[in-house]
């Protein structure tokens, strides 16, 4: 052990006591033994650097210093671009030193399994292997700067609702093929310094206590060697927290479990070693990525600035063109939308970035006339109508701003459908009938529907663009930039069509009963139609594939720009397996580049396969014998290149459950039985009952049952509505979130994040099960 000679001097009480944090963003400080202390702050797409003596909070609402607020996720990642996202975690480390911060806590990489999930916009993708290598080349580069990067959240993190407790179901192919496998590119590829576990459980046992996923995963057979933090308030069982080795209990302030990981040592029930193996990690990442507090702050900003529009540029994804763009200079252009004036540009929640500067559209091309259209919340009325259609009429090219207003998506809950508020929609309608050269630009985190889509003439999707985001819409819509962004989830037409609708919204307990079918890997083998499909996007010019060779396990493919224009192609490669057999996708990503050429220009591109390319989950990497056929091209459902191999391998006959099952045909949906028959297992939901409630259960959850709770419940929903200006607002999202992050989490998570100590919580619980006496005890030990 590296810190051995500081652990042997350290009392055991001060090795358990720095596995938790000293206040909201701070390891603890031991001048005794010389440790310093370690500042983390959030986020994926930006520095959320809060001061540790104003208010703190995990979830983006109070104050924090000026940062680059770079394009959230779901926009970077549409740019496929490695070296870029790299650029972006180097320039966020770079923001990282400035502000003598040593652990930044991103990115995010939880795979999009519903568009409904209200943290969609923090994450990459539908597919692993893009969300793995998209993650791996952020860390890389953000470490070579010498800051610590955070994987989060490890793992099976996918939806908002009950977030703090809620089971994640699943079987181990599901587990293995889709939702460790981006972590695990990630982990080996990137060398993040740490991993922060999920709040949710996995099968039945909390991330922070699944030595299944920390030790025997993570450290033993991906070979990590730093440190575990857990998400904030997400510690479970401190003891089994040791022994799985999840090191550090973050935020710290309360003395949660300490008492007891203490009798739990002096019992025999936990070693000392285990303490000592997380306390050593936790040193190992305090003295290397620990930074002293400097005077003054400065970076670059302006060069900051301009490569968050240069990442919102490569990021757009052009979804619809009937001729209209690009716009020329000469045009008369009407920018219609509130969202033109003040574009939403981030999301809500702890990745909430101050920014340095931002540019709205309407900032970014101010020859253009302007009408509002709709209120920030989405509404419209006739005036507002009537003024728009106005402007449109007057103007050669009308440019619809819409999307969602924040009040939508946001970390802490779900969505509840996939609509578009309906003043947004009447705002295109009526544009759109005015005038028949119209286009709309969309601002969302994610999927919308889209019934208005016949109507307008293009579509430029910016997802979240970060502070930039007005000048790279400018660029692409005038084509100074051509846009070379493709989807990194499909678009269904309607929410109805996703393979998780019917047992995703409302579920306490995550029911993975579509298994491996996420995104195209649904659509394909089920046949059915998508608005646009994973992978897709357009461009000003256009692009010709040929030769495709296959040289071992080297693949050869020529693209030309066949257009007039300079422009990107994004060429994608999927591997068809054989289809007998396991059941398997109809194919998978398997390799992508990213390459620039001029008008007339041609580039030979390789992509290199290995074993794993070709490898299914059975008990156990393996490749099944038979024929696989390698598939290139521009999207998921536009691969004119194709070349067969041939594979040895094992024999993976269908499992006997497979015959006749809903994951052969994909037909319908995936009905409990059919998905018991392939976790082997039937699965019972347990209801919180009084008597047997426990730290984990929710006020929200007891308030039925009990009288204390429903107190206890209102008491901290009245706090809530004060700070929120005395308004109790649902439709606000940092009042859902709120309200989602206390009385929507354990009693555990309450304690931990209100840094509570003693008995409070405990107390309050006795009494909830009846035991008031005991209850009331713990109470009144704690006042004295
Ligand atoms: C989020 C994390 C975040 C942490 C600290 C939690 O609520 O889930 O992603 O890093 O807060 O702000």
């Amino acid at each position: 052990m590296k810190y051995k000679d500081i652990l042997k001097k350290m009392t055991l009480e001060e090795k358990i006591s720095l596995c938790s944090g000293v206040n909201a963003w701070q390891t603890k400080a031991m001048d005794r033994h010389g440790i310093p202390s370690l500042f983390m702050c959030d986020g994926p797409h930006g520095l959320r650097k809060q001061d540790i003596d104003g208010d703190n909070d995990m979830l983006g609402i109070n104050a924090s210093r000026p940062a680059t607020c770079f394009p959230t996720a779901v926009t970077t990642a549409s740019s496929w671009d490695t070296d870029l996202i790299g650029q972006i975690g180097e320039a966020i480390a770079t923001e990282a030193i400035a502000y003598d911060v040593g652990l930044v806590l991103g990115p995010g990489l939880n795979i999009k399994r519903d568009p409904l999930s209200g943290r969609n916009f923090e994450y990459f993708s539908e597919d692993p292997y893009l969300s793995g290598k998209l993650a791996a080349s952020f860390v890389r580069r953000a470490e070579e700067k010498g800051v610590g990067t955070c994987l989060k959240h490890f793992a099976f993190n996918n939806q908002e609702y009950s977030r703090f407790n809620s089971d994640s179901v699943m079987d181990d192919r599901t587990m293995r093929e889709i939702y460790l496998a981006g972590f695990e590119i990630a982990v080996k590829e990137g060398k993040p310094s740490t991993l922060m576990s999920a709040y949710n459980k996995i099968n039945g046992v909390h991330c922070s206590d699944s030595v299944m996923l920390l030790k025997d995963i993570l450290r033993d057979e991906w070979g990590f060697e730093g440190m575990v933090v857990t998400d904030w308030g997400g510690m479970h069982d401190r003891i089994k927290a040791f022994k799985a080795g999840c090191d550090l209990s973050m935020p710290g302030g309360s003395d949660y479990m300490e008492k007891d990981v203490l009798e739990a040592v002096k019992a025999g029930v936990l070693s000392e070693e285990d303490i000592d193996a997380c306390a050593n990690r936790i040193l190992e990442l305090v003295f290397s990525k620990q930074r002293e507090t400097k005077a003054s702050y400065s970076f670059d900003e302006k060069g900051h600035h301009r490569l968050a529009a240069r990442a919102a540029e490569q990021g757009a994804v052009l979804l619809k063109n009937e001729g209209i763009l690009p716009l020329s200079e000469n045009q008369s252009i009407a920018l219609i939308g509130h969202m033109a004036g003040a574009m939403r540009y981030q999301g809500a929640g702890s990745s909430h970035i101050n920014p340095t500067h931002i540019v709205n559209p309407i900032d970014a091309m101010p020859n253009a006339s302007f009408a509002k259209g709709c209120d920030i919340r989405g509404n419209t009325d006739s005036a507002l109508l009537s003024q728009a259609v106005k402007l449109a009429k007057e103007a050669d090219v009308a440019v619809v701003f819409a999307g969602l207003p924040n009040r939508y998506e946001s970390e802490g809950f779900d969505r509840d459908d996939l609509k578009m508020p309906e003043g947004h929609i009447r705002m295109i309608e009526s544009v759109a009938a005015a005038n028949p050269n119209t286009l709309v630009v969309l601002l969302c985190g994610g999927v919308v529907e889209l019934p208005w889509i016949d109507k307008v003439k293009a579509l430029l999707y910016m997802g979240l663009p970060g502070q930039a985001g007005g000048e790279a819409i400018a660029n692409l819509l005038y084509g100074r930039v051509n846009p070379s962004g493709k989807l990194t989830e499909t678009w269904p037409i309607k929410y109805e069509d996703c393979p998780s609708a019917g047992h995703f919204k409302g579920l306490k307990n995550a029911q993975y009963r579509e298994g491996i079918y996420v995104g195209y890997r649904y659509y394909d083998k089920a046949g059915v139609k998508v608005r646009f499909p994973f992978g897709f996007g357009l461009s000003y010019t256009s692009f010709d594939y040929s030769n495709i060779e296959l040289d071992g396990n080297r693949v050869r493919v020529q693209i030309k720009n066949t257009g007039d224009r300079p422009g990107a192609e994004l060429v994608q490669l999927y591997i068809k397996p054989p289809q007998d057999g396991l059941h398997r996708p109809v194919k998978e990503l398997k390799g992508f580049a990213k390459v620039m050429l001029e008008p007339g220009q041609s580039k030979s591109i390789d992509f290199l396969l290995d074993d794993r390319s070709f490898a299914v989950w059975a008990d156990g990497w393996k490749i099944q014998k038979g024929t696989y056929t390698i598939l290139v091209g521009p999207s998921s459902v536009d691969l004119p290149l194709s070349v067969t191999i041939e594979k040895d391998g094992h024999l993976l006959a269908a499992p006997s459950w497979q015959k006749g099952k809903w994951y052969e045909s994909l037909e319908g949906r995936p009905s409990q039985e059919e998905w018991e028959a392939m976790l082997g297992r039937k699965h019972v939901e347990d209801i919180p009952k009084k008597g047997s409630f426990t730290m984990n259960n929710t006020m929200e959850e007891m308030r039925p049952h009990s009288l204390v709770m429903k107190l206890a419940y209102k008491r901290v929903e009245k706090n809530i509505i004060k700070f929120n200006g005395g308004k109790k607002d649902y439709d606000n999202p940092e009042f859902r979130m709120m309200m989602a992050c206390s009385v929507g989490s354990p009693l555990r998570s309450m304690q931990i994040s209100s840094g509570i100590r003693g008995e409070l919580l405990q107390g309050l619980l006795d009494m909830a099960n009846g035991h008031y006496l005991r209850g009331l005890k713990k109470i009144l030990k704690r006042k004295k």
